[in-house]
């Protein structure tokens, strides 16, 4: 499978990227491609609206900026990884610009499977990270959630949780 990870964290070695680092490891291991793009490294605008995506060219974001290099990325992945710090109980803003930017190519039909990795400072903040990734794109995209991982302060960073995450990514 040709698994992209959407990496939502600036923390270039923060305790997201030290998931979707052992996840990587597992899932290169069990002999899948694996990319992860860090969104907080791109230069991504918010989505402005403006339908020409819909009404002037299909498909097409009127915006030049590096979701062009996303864009491919996304539809020619067979599976997306979410990944992202919980940034007032939800995902990042820079992995939420990503999401929204594919209003512009719609639903990206090759993605069969995804999965969710949140990392926060306290445990019992989820619910409104899990439910729009519920919602938006295992429901909306139609996609199987091949599994969600968190990680909290007393967890991040820790030996268990990496091990968690190479299994993960081994089992595909
Ligand atoms: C702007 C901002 C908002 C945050 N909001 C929350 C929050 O709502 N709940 C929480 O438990 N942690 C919150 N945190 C803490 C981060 O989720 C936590 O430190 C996380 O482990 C960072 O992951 P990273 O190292 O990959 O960036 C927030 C941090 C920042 C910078």
């Amino acid at each position: 499978m040709k698994i992209l990870i959407l990496n939502g964290s600036p923390h270039a070695k923060g305790a997201t990227a030290d998931m979707t680092t052992a996840f990587a490891k597992g899932a290169r291991e069990a002999g899948h491609e694996v990319n992860e793009l860090r969104c907080a490294f791109l230069n991504v605008k918010g989505c402005l609206a403006c339908e020409y995506c819909h009404e002037k060219e299909q498909g097409v974001c009127v915006q030049n900026d590096d979701m062009r290099k996303v864009y491919p990325e996304i539809l020619s992945a067979d599976m997306i990884v979410f990944a992202s710090p919980v940034y007032y109980f939800t995902l990042s803003a820079q992995l939420q610009t990503v999401i929204h930017r594919t209003y512009a190519i719609g639903i990206p039909h090759n993605v069969k499977k995804t999965a969710l990795i949140l990392s926060s400072g306290d445990p019992m903040v989820y619910g409104p990270a899990i439910t729009q990734y519920w919602q938006a794109i295992v429901e909306y995209w139609g996609c199987e959630n091949a599994g969600i991982f968190t990680a909290c302060e007393k967890t991040n960073y820790t030996e268990e949780k990496r091990q968690e995450l190479y299994r993960f990514g081994k089992s595909l």
